[in-house]
């Protein structure tokens, strides 16, 4: 991470820099978290000194725009290699991304110093636009729209120009088109809160059900071609399938959020439904993901040539976004999908738990991926093998989330049976549920477990900082003992 040193393109070098922020925003996330999950259990913690509100306002907002960042840096990335020339519009690029990089900061300082106070017209352009995910002031999001149309700009027309338009392209374009445009649903403001909310959604979760994980669909099929040379035909019409399946239900599935925020009862049916069947392409890109790897692991027992793994921190990481997004979003997803469990669930711990997995499991873990992608490329290297320090980071990291997970689901089982099943719901009942024993221990064993995605997080840091000169150095030993 440290070098662009044998990278060719600017674009490439251009999505190091975005690599680098992002992680240094996941860092932060992180940092957030522990605070929050710390006040879960000592309330007094940071008193009138940083409120929970804000730091898991920060915490969810590093999330997201830390995954913007790696998103937009894996495009940079891959472009020159899909479409064998430089990205146009490099120069402009660049001046957006030290624009973004300068507003995130005024943003997040903001936050934390102005943390309290009468809301206002005002406040909404220049403090917090208050709708969870997408807190960012009105300048702010204005700014990110023109940001996203330079971006958008250079990827499309380096695409337009390019000989060979691959499928993997042609998807990435039309649906970061969508993905845009989405953005543009969470910028207005009507005073019907059930229309507020109702657009709220279309944002945020038409992000994470359909154009989210298309764009992870497009990562993965360039990761494995460039990692075990899998075979174009295969991952593009995976692609493919997938573009049609979530499109179609990710956005009737939205309907699992339309239970309850006053809109007309039919999205009962069709909330639970549609998204009933929304891990079905999840399941098939899992499948699809250890299909190609066994299929290359035969070969390699057949003494086929090419099958060897090319990066195998970043196939680690790709082969846990396969499980890990199938767990988080499709088995977690499922289990509070239904109204009939949903009006148990709702806005429990339970949610916490999913959402920390899914966003782990379906998109954290293949960002992380293309950004030791990304250090193979700048350091030149032909097979990048794991260090101590990449096994270290996997293991922990992996154990913290799904440990986080566990006991926030435990967290939400006892809401489930207390505060709803046999309080009925309501103001006493949140606060008699949140005193009993399984709770707080349920919050303890979060916090332990955040710990150990910390130290999984550092020790991340600290390899994608090294690993590039240690298997660069240990790969030209062994050349040169060679000759
Ligand atoms: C990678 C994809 C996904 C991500 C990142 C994700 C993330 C999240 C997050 C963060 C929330 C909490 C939102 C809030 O703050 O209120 C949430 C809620 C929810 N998700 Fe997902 N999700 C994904 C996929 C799915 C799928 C496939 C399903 C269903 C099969 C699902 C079902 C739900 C439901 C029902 C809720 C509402 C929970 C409640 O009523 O409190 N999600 N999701
Ligand atoms: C050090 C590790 C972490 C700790 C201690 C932590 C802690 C927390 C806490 C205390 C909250 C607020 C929950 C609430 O309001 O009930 C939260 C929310 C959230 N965190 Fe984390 N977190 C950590 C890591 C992560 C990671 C790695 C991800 C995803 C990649 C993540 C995604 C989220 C999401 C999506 C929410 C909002 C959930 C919802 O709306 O239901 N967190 N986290
Ligand atoms: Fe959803």
């Amino acid at each position: 991470m440290l070098i662009n040193g044998q990278l060719k393109y600017e674009s490439q070098k251009l999505a190091m820099n975005y690599f680098r922020v992002a992680l240094v925003l996941f860092g932060a996330q992180l940092l957030m978290g522990l605070i929050a999950a710390i006040q879960f259990l000592y309330p007094g913690f940071l008193f009138e000194l940083f409120d929970f509100s804000v730091a898991r306002m920060v915490h969810i907002n590093a999330l997201v725009v830390w995954m913007l960042y790696a998103m937009i840096g894996s495009v940079y990335y891959m472009i020159p290699d899909e479409t064998g020339h430089e990205a146009v519009g490099i120069a402009l690029g660049k001046l957006a991304f030290w624009i973004l990089t300068a507003a995130v900061a005024v943003v997040v300082l903001v936050y934390i110093f102005i943390q309290v106070g009468s809301g206002s017209e005002s406040t909404i352009w220049f403090i917090n636009e208050g709708r969870e995910y997408l807190e960012a002031p009105r300048w702010a999001d204005i700014g990110i729209v023109a940001v996203v149309l330079v971006f958008y700009y250079n990827v499309f027309f380096t695409y337009l120009k390019s000989e060979k338009k691959t499928g993997i392209m042609t998807v990435m374009v039309a649906n970061l088109f969508a993905l845009a445009g989405l953005y543009l649903c969470g910028m207005f403001f009507t005073d019907n809160i059930s229309m507020d909310q109702y657009w709220w959604w279309w944002v945020i979760h038409l992000w994470v059900e359909a154009t989210w994980e298309v764009f992870v669909g497009t990562l993965a099929a360039y990761a494995l071609i460039k990692i075990l040379d899998a075979k174009r035909e295969i991952v593009e019409m995976w692609l493919w399938i997938e573009v049609l399946m979530l499109f179609g239900s990710g956005i009737l599935g939205l309907g699992h959020h339309y239970f309850w925020i006053g809109t007309p009862e039919y999205w009962w049916e069709i909330g639970a439904l549609f998204s009933a069947l929304e891990p079905v392409p999840l399941v098939a890109m899992f499948v699809h993901v250890l299909y190609d790897w066994g299929k290359e692991q035969g070969h390699a027992e057949a003494g086929g040539a090419g099958t060897a793994v090319k990066n195998s921190p970043a196939m680690a990481w790709i082969a846990s976004n396969a499980f890990g997004n199938f767990l988080g979003a499709g088995i977690w997803g499922f289990f509070h999908t239904l109204p009939q469990v949903n009006i148990y669930t709702h806005g429990t711990q339970f949610t916490a738990a999913h959402g920390h997995l899914a966003f782990f499991g379906a998109y954290a873990t293949i960002l992380i991926g293309m950004m030791y992608l990304g250090v193979q490329g700048a350091y030149g290297i032909k097979k990048m093998t794991m260090t101590f320090k990449t096994k270290m980071s996997l293991f922990l990291i992996i154990f913290g989330v799904l440990g986080m997970a566990v006991a926030l689901t435990i967290a939400g089982y006892e809401q489930v049976l207390v505060e709803r099943a046999d309080l009925g719901g309501g103001w006493d009942a949140f606060f008699i549920a949140q005193e009993l024993p399984w709770y707080v221990q349920a919050q303890a064993w979060r916090l332990v477990m955040g710990i150990v995605t910390l130290v999984g997080f550092v020790y991340l840091a600290w390899d994608l900082l090294t690993i590039g000169q240690e298997v660069s150095q240990k790969e030209s030993e062994s050349v040169a003992a060679a000759a």
